[in-house]
């Protein structure tokens, strides 16, 4: 599903407040993967509730596959687009409501399209079976009890039940160790289709993933590009307390040194890699 925001302006109902988003323009593709970076309080999660159609903008549109959120909302038509998009929100216990874990994981597959169990089981386990978590335990524990990281998984795992075309993630990372990192990045880099829209402050953990960045600051779109693209506008995001990748920081400052590396390294381990094979190549002149 093609997703375009046109011109889109929101504000909470709060007399006096500023516009949390204003004048975004913004168009992802199918099977895009997107990194959306800004500041705290920069209006991230805000486009992303909007994205989703969690919400209508307060001004402005949002077209899925053409049709107006305005109109999809008039026709009560909604929730067959929300179906096809799945989210994983900042702060996931937010979105548990079940009383046991498999229940959450299990529920808007059993509501929406109503398999038998067998069938709910067989989806439940082929989706939780790269996340190492215990089908079994999941049914007698209540989604409030997982530790923060189960918590995050099981609110993806929820999320990929429904095999969703564009999968939503507000600071997926947030929280967890570098063993969750690599498990929660290992499991959305095998999304090949499916449109990835990652929230982030922390650029990193997602540049080997990251196809296009998109900056936001103060409710504005103040970026949006490919890595090479970013390489250049470094110091335009700094201006906006917008931290580039550190590993393209380091990047930018080797070069400008005069060290020859190549390509756009997916993270410090490849940039040390090129950094050794530049060093090699001057050694044999
Ligand atoms: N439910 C709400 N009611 C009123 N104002 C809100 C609400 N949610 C967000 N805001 C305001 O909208 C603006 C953007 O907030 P948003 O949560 O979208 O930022 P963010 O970039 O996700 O921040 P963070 O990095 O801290 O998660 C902020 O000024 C915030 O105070
Ligand atoms: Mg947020």
């Amino acid at each position: 599903m093609v997703i375009e925001c046109i011109d889109v302006y929101h504000r909470y109902e709060i007399p006096g407040d500023e516009w949390a988003l204003a004048g975004i323009d913004l168009k992802i593709e199918q099977g895009e993967k997107v990194t959306i970076a800004g500041p705290a309080g920069s209006g991230k999660t805000t486009l992303l509730q909007l994205l989703d159609a969690l919400m209508p903008p307060t001004r402005g549109d949002i077209l899925y596959d053409g049709l107006s959120i305005h109109s999809l909302a008039r026709q009560k038509r909604l929730p067959s687009v929300r179906r096809r998009m799945g989210v994983l929100f900042q702060f996931p216990e937010e979105q548990f409501f079940q009383e046991t874990a498999y229940d959450e994981l299990t529920f808007a597959l059993r509501n929406f399209f109503g398999p038998g169990e067998v069938e709910i089981e067989q989806r439940a386990f082929a989706v939780t079976s790269g996340f190492n978590l215990d089908l079994e335990r999941l049914k007698t524990t209540s989604p409030f009890s997982l530790s923060s990281g189960e918590k995050r998984k099981l609110a993806l795992a929820s999320a990929l039940m429904m095999d969703p075309e564009i999968l939503m993630l507000d600071e997926p990372t947030a929280g967890l160790d570098a063993s969750g990192r690599r498990e929660l990045l290992r499991i959305i880099s095998s999304l090949k289709d499916t449109t990835v829209i990652i929230v982030t402050h922390n650029q990193e953990d997602f540049f080997g993933l990251t196809e296009r960045i998109v900056g936001i600051a103060q409710g504005r779109k103040v970026f949006d590009g490919n890595k090479a693209e970013l390489l250049a506008g470094i110091d335009l995001l700094e201006s906006y307390h917008i931290k580039a990748p550190l590993v393209l920081q380091v990047f930018r400052w080797l070069r400008s040194a005069g060290a020859e590396v190549d390509g756009m390294p997916d993270d410090m381990e490849a940039l040390i890699h090129s950094l050794a094979a530049a060093l090699k190549r001057a050694d044999h002149d």
